[in-house]
């Protein structure tokens, strides 16, 4: 049964998720939320429809407390920090915010109080005590990633509240074995609390009616996600937290309360149209006629599908978003991308490493976009789009049509005269352009929507290779004026084209071809740039990336990942005690190294000479797999002298070399940090 009826929409307001401001943005953010909704904004800007873009900082919740804390800063220091590097990632990358704000600012937490405060009057919450763990040394209840202990299914001991790491389970703080508050490690105790929930349970039926009959059209993902959560059954949520960082609850009673996070962000997308359009902004919100879009993750689909939708109802005077089309995660070379391990493309590191290479990144990002399942981003995949489509199709057909028309018509653009069957041929071949790109774009299928464009460029790759003007200059100047110009005409078209993907090069190639006006109406017309029009400079609008860049690119994030592992690193576990006494029994000296030579017919076993101050003596050791003899000649180490003698391989060795691991499993030596006397002891 198909019950979405096709509306017809006066205005469009687009939002993307705020991010959290407790970090930099990387590429999975880009090709997310922020690439999908500014080609889908552009695009309705194109077409001169009226649309506006909101985006904004997300700068509460518990993380953002916890950074402050172990910074030693205020939350508000760490908010103002990355509110301006992620603001200015997106300008450089071209996110086209109409307006781009933050939710600490005074105009959110009124917006976000008064929002609260209407559902309060209407009596929409419900008002529930419970018991809530508290830290009686820092006076505060603990919100659940405050507090960490031992997960009951893997018995990982650094297990949040909220889940375990380790195993990936989802926990209540209740469910951790032994307890601790993240800010002071004392154990915390249970206290009553109160807080205001959001009765979802009550908007279940108008939920079910709304998405699973009103909205099949949304993308599976998104559908698919709704219906399990509504056929799970929904529970009340609770809006408020014990928290001294956030908006104040805004009641009597609440002190040293706040609205939870979830709840305020959203509104954030009204506070900053308010800030962008004090007088008109309601239209963008209260309208019918407005047509609400949400760019965001799969990991936010059930706020802005189910919470935020139940908040928006329960007001009473706000529309409805009539689609959220959530995308899938972006992994980085096979592993998900992590702030906390450092495991992304930081786009501000991007920036400093590829400059003026924006477009390339939002390419690769688009044609590789999250939209159906999760993707995977390689430095490899980003060298070969770049040089073997943004180069080698795009970039030398634009090349080729404005060298051409430099070097035999000086710049301007020829007369077309007849055209022959194949030239027909290949404008046919595009003349649908306009009409497919729409249909892509206005379902959200951007990747699809890019590879037209691209295919575009190859038609006039294909017609240059085909009719070889520059073979024809000789012989018919009249046929290569036709040939060109509508090589001229295909890259005007792709000037249109482009403009919502790779909004720098468009622009760089309108310049190019003196085309001050993009008009999107225009696009698979065939006569756009006028005969006799002097064209600009021939300007490269790509350029290839050689394997030594991006194979830095793959050695910066193994090494990420070694120092992760470093930092992953789980000891042995301490062995039982011993005496002072039992201490004093070892007898370690620093020798130092006279000979080495493998022991024939092992792997493992080098022998040594060593002289340890006392006398010189031979010891076999198990570092042949790490050293070679030469390495080893010459150095001092750590001797334990009066071990046993034991026989090894049929040779005596009398003592050991004190050696560790390092976070390859390579052993090293343990020897003094400066040249000591041989035979000294250490203790
Ligand atoms: N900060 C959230 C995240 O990064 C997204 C908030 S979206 C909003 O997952 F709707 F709440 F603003
Ligand atoms: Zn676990």
């Amino acid at each position: 049964m198909h019950t979405y009826m096709e509306k017809k929409f006066k205005r469009t307001l687009v939002t993307t998720a705020l991010p959290y401001a407790n970090g930099p943005v990387h590429i999975g953010h880009l090709a997310g939320v922020y690439v999908p909704a500014d080609i889908y904004t552009r695009y309705l800007r194109l077409k001169g429809e009226d649309v506006i873009m909101i985006g904004g900082s997300d700068e509460h919740g518990v993380p953002i407390t916890l950074k402050a804390k172990a910074e030693g800063v205020s939350p508000q220091d760490v908010v103002d920090r990355y509110h301006n590097i992620i603001k200015k990632s997106f300008e450089d990358f071209g996110i086209s915010f109409d307006i781009y704000s933050r939710t600490s600012s005074a105009i959110h937490h009124q917006t976000a109080s008064d929002f609260f405060r209407t559902l309060y009057d209407k009596g929409v919450f419900i008002e529930k005590t419970s018991e809530q763990y508290y830290d009686q040394e820092a006076h505060q209840f603990l919100a659940d990633r405050y507090i960490t202990g031992t997960c009951p299914h893997c018995k990982n001991e650094h297990a949040y509240g909220d889940q375990c790491e380790a195993c990936g389970t989802s926990l209540n703080a209740t469910d951790l074995i032994n307890p601790r508050s993240a800010i002071s490690g004392s154990t915390p105790v249970m206290r009553e609390t109160k807080h205001w929930y959001l009765p979802l349970d009550k908007y279940e039926d108008f939920l079910r009616q709304w998405i699973l009959e009103g909205h099949k059209e949304w993308k599976p993902n998104v559908y698919g996600q709704c219906k399990s959560w509504l056929d799970m059954g929904l529970q009340p949520r609770a809006v408020s937290r014990d928290l001294d960082w956030g908006v104040p609850v805004p009641v009597e009673g609440a002190e040293g309360k706040v609205l939870y996070v979830w709840f305020d962000a959203p509104i954030g997308y009204i506070s900053n149209t308010k800030e962008l359009l004090p007088d008109t902004w309601e239209k963008y919100w209260k309208d019918e006629e407005t047509k609400m879009v949400h760019f965001i993750g799969k990991d936010n689909i059930v706020f802005h599908c189910i919470v935020f939708p139940t908040m928006l109802k329960a007001e009473g005077s706000y529309i409805l978003p009539e689609n959220v089309p959530a995308n899938e995660f972006l992994n980085l070379e096979g592993d998900k991308i992590s702030t906390s391990r450092n495991w992304a493309v930081w786009l501000h590191e991007y920036l400093e490493e590829f400059p003026g290479k924006q477009d390339v990144l939002r390419y690769v990002l688009t044609a590789n976009a999250p939209e159906t399942k999760d993707n995977d981003f390689t430095w490899k995949d980003f060298q070969a789009r770049n040089n073997n489509e943004l180069v080698a199709i795009l970039g030398n057909f634009v090349n080729r049509a404005m060298v051409l028309t430099h070097k035999y018509f000086a710049g301007k653009v020829p007369v077309c005269g007849a055209m022959t069957e194949y030239d027909t041929q290949t404008l046919e071949d595009f003349k649908n352009i306009k009409k497919e790109l729409e249909s892509f774009i206005e379902t959200y299928r951007f990747r699809d929507a890019l590879k037209e464009a691209m295919n575009l460029a190859r038609i006039g790759n294909k017609y240059l290779a085909d009719t070889e003007p520059w073979k024809l200059a000789k012989t018919d100047m009249n046929r290569v004026g036709t040939i060109l110009n509508l090589s001229l005409q295909i890259a005007a078209n792709l000037a249109i084209a482009f403009e919502p993907f790779l909004p720098f090069s468009a622009s760089k190639l309108r310049k190019m071809l003196s085309m001050p006006q993009c008009d999107w109406n225009r696009l698979g017309d065939t006569d756009i740039l006028p005969e006799g029009l002097q064209l600009g400079q021939a300007e490269l609008l790509f350029e290839k990336i050689e394997d030594a860049v991006v194979e830095a690119q793959i050695q910066k994030l193994l090494d990420t990942k070694k120092a992760n592992e470093l930092k992953n690193y789980t000891p042995q576990p301490a062995k039982a005690n011993i005496s002072f006494e039992d201490f004093t029994r070892m007898d370690i000296r620093v020798g130092r190294v006279l000979e080495a030579e493998r022991v024939p017919k092992t792997t493992k076993l080098m022998k040594l000479k060593i002289d340890t101050g006392i006398d010189r003596r031979t010891v076999v050791s198990g570092i042949a797999e790490h050293f070679t003899p030469e390495e080893v000649v010459g150095r001092q180490v750590s001797i334990l002298v009066n071990l046993e003698p034991r026989k090894i391989k049929g040779i005596e060795s009398q003592g050991m070399i004190l050696m560790a691991e390092n976070a390859d499993g390579k052993l090293v030596f343990v020897q003094p940090s400066a040249e000591v006397k041989n035979g000294s002891q250490v203790r």
